[in-house]
């Protein structure tokens, strides 16, 4: 089968026809999926209504999942499995989180543009995030996401640009990207569970060899270079690949699914009212190798 897509912005978000993902699919149906994701790094799925339990079994026919960090740490948590991630402001008794709240500002930096995991020496590939309760309209923001097409803005280079990066390796550390946003409140014992991972600031498309930068608010710096100087090429490359022409912002609605995969794309949170729930709930597979592996 072919799933039936249509296009949100060229060569990086589309909207899928009608699937109901609680159901078991058969293995064609996962390939068609595969296929339009390939083709769309950022694809929309509306009208879903998935238990947690429904989006790990979909999410798990992609390849085996990642238990991220906050489902990671000891102590009680607001959802039950730990292969789902906890994409809300809400506490273990679902209450919306106070502005001082620790996991809330640790939370903050999904809204610098990133990619998931980049601190991990093997990162993820497909972030699958479900929309189970939305904000209102705030003067800062309604809560969207914006996608960012990394293949696109590489692509757009000047090509001395291209020969001179392409061989880079960057220094992925979730400790950085929070520090960016003032915070650096995190216990040694995690810290250390967390070290900084070395890679490659140019992927390469396993099967059709395409180039995408691999850009996140967890790269800190250039390895061999003075950090300075790796920091301030991050920051222009940053620059140039979140102009509008590369950014898809989705707008979400109550059952939305959207797939995007993490190795193609950057992606953040905006602002919305901090007073009321937003609850996301994010199913995440992991790669089989680092990025080191991959010929620039
Ligand atoms: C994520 C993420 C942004 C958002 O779930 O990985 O960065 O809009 N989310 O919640
Ligand atoms: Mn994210």
């Amino acid at each position: 089968m072919s799933l039936e897509t249509r296009e949100l912005h060229p060569g990086l978000a589309a909207e899928a026809g009608f699937l109901d993902l609680s159901q078991p699919l058969d293995p064609d149906t996962i390939a068609a999926i595969q296929t339009a994701i390939d083709a769309y790094p950022v694809l929309v799925f509306r009208s879903q209504s998935l238990t947690d339990a429904q989006l790990r079994d979909f999410a798990a026919r992609f390849g085996p999942l990642e238990i991220g960090r906050s489902a990671a740490r000891p102590g009680r948590r607001r959802l039950a499995i730990p292969q789902i991630g906890d994409i809300s402001n809400l506490d273990v008794d679902n209450k919306v989180r106070a502005l001082d709240d620790r996991r809330r500002l640790d939370g903050l930096g999904n809204r610098l543009w990133h990619t998931d995991a980049s601190y991990m020496p093997v990162p993820v590939v497909l972030g699958m995030l479900h929309a189970v309760t939305l904000p209102p309209a705030s003067p800062f923001g309604n809560g969207e996401t914006e996608f960012a097409d990394m293949r696109a803005a590489y692509d757009a280079l000047p090509a001395e640009t291209k020969a001179a990066i392409d061989p880079l390796i960057a220094e992925h550390d979730v400790f950085w990207s929070r520090a960016q946003i003032g915070f650096t409140d995190f216990p040694q014992p995690e810290r250390d569970q967390y070290p900084p991972s070395p890679q490659r600031l140019v992927r390469r498309h396993p099967v059709t060899g395409q180039k995408s930068l691999y850009l996140s608010a967890h790269a800190s710096h250039i390895k061999g270079w003075p950090i300075a100087d790796g920091r301030l090429l991050l920051v222009d490359l940053n620059a140039h690949a979140t102009q509008t022409r590369f950014i898809y912002s989705h707008t979400w609605r109550l059952g939305d699914l959207v797939i995007w995969d993490n190795r193609w794309t950057m992606h953040r949170g905006r602002p919305h009212d901090e007073h009321k729930p937003r609850d996301l709930r994010r199913a995440t597979t992991l790669d089989t190798g680092s990025t080191l592996n991959e010929a620039a």
